[in-house]
């Protein structure tokens, strides 16, 4: 099968063909149709965060099931996917905890002493986050693999396998955003414009969306933002505080991972608030919070894919697009094959693209 193979820090991803092994044990095999480019497999190919190589990136996914391995019990061949990388065993205590996004023992990977899922005569090849998605198909487990229904457009589809399941999570489930409460979220990218459109879905008051491209400001407004805040003209913190009578928001959710965005969102927050960190930071950043402006009873936590309950929120999510409520057309800035891969990063390096979808025309 066609792969984009990412083989050395600084070069380019190239277009390879490799093999795929046949499922075994829960193992599901899929046919992508849609992947989605999400700012995590960025963090790869800059060393912000680190991972074996030669490895294939891509981790929001769509597709159809072509084989199941002979335990798989809850999906079979032909039902459409949607891949979720927050696989996860079904039985420790995080898992009966209902956070199975959290499982301590998540039953993603072969064995060491099993054949490898990815491979060119003797050479393997890391699927990144289990999943190595930049390929025309993908060996998973069967945890990670959600059916959906058939109505159900492919390319918006992908897009819940990662971005939009977890902004819309961390506005709804991991900050809890409340009818009427302020929320500021700080970068509007795929990430960040579906947790505008979750604090929209869960009633908030006033959105400020903060970025430093002003066309992403534009689009925010079509995910339910209210107010932009533009961050290249000016302080955003100032900015905030001006537009709340100096109070600040209920809520921060910060979708870039940057010290400087992270930092800021701590500063926007009014007393009482949450700023939930959604971006994902370079393994080595430390960030700085006042400790006095705890007395203010501030709050700082993280969230992990948007606490997604894989079989219970994707399909809610699925359900949001199709009745109207959560626009992912909008959120398509460009569709794209899989040998502009390498383009399709360097349009996210712009800013100027909200998601880019890679399809496949099988
Ligand atoms: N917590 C999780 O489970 C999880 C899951 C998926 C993605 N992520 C992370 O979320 C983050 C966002 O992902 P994405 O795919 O939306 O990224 P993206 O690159 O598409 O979007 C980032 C946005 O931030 C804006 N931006 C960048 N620097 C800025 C600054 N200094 N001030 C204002 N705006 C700025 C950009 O213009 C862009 O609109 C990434 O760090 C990604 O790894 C985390
Ligand atoms: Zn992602
Ligand atoms: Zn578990």
């Amino acid at each position: 099968m066609k792969a984009a193979v990412f083989r050395e820090m600084g070069k380019r991803m190239e277009i390879e063909d490799i093999s795929i092994s046949k499922p075994i044990g829960r193992e599901v095999l899929v046919r992508l149709k849609a992947v989605g480019v999400c700012h995590s497999d960025m963090h790869i190919l800059t060393g912000d965060l680190q991972l074996p190589l030669p490895a294939v990136l891509g981790h929001e996914a769509a597709g159809i099931v072509e084989e199941v391995g002979p335990e798989v019990h809850t999906i079979k061949p032909g039902d459409h996917v949607v891949v979720c990388l927050t696989f996860h065993c079904g039985h420790c205590e995080q898992c009966h905890g209902g956070n199975s996004h959290r499982c301590y023992t998540p039953d993603a990977m072969r064995k060491a002493d099993e054949p490898p899922r990815l491979f060119k005569g003797d050479e393997r090849f890391e699927p990144f986050m289990s999943m190595g998605a930049f390929a025309e198909q993908i060996l998973v487990h069967e945890s990670g693999c959600v059916a959906i229904r058939h109505d159900m457009p492919f390319e918006q589809a992908s897009l819940i396998g990662c971005g939009v399941t977890t902004g819309l999570g961390a506005a709804i489930r991991s900050a809890s955003v409340r009818p009427g409460e302020s929320v500021a979220v700080i970068g509007c990218g795929g990430v960040g414009l579906s947790a505008i459109a979750g604090s929209a879905i869960a009633g908030a008051g006033r959105i400020f969306a903060v970025d430093r491209v002003a066309s992403k400001l534009d689009m925010a407004r079509t995910f339910g933002a209210t107010d932009g805040v533009d961050g290249s003209k000016g302080n955003a913190v100032a900015q905030i505080m001006g537009m709340t009578n100096g109070r600040g928001v209920d809520h921060v959710l910060e979708c870039i991972g940057l010290k400087q965005t992270i930092e800021d969102g701590y500063k926007m927050l009014a007393k009482g608030g949450t700023e939930t960190i959604v971006g994902a930071a370079r393994y080595d950043l430390k960030v700085e919070f006042s400790a006095l402006a705890f007395l203010r009873e501030k709050k700082v936590q993280g969230t992990m894919m948007g606490g997604v309950r894989n079989s219970i929120d994707i399909p809610r999510y699925v359900d949001f697009y199709m009745n109207g409520r959560l626009k992912l057309d909008d959120m398509i800035s460009r569709r794209r094959p899989l040998e502009e891969i390498n383009e399709a990063f360097d349009d996210m390096n712009t800013g100027a693209v909200a998601r880019s979808v890679i399809v496949f025309d099988n």
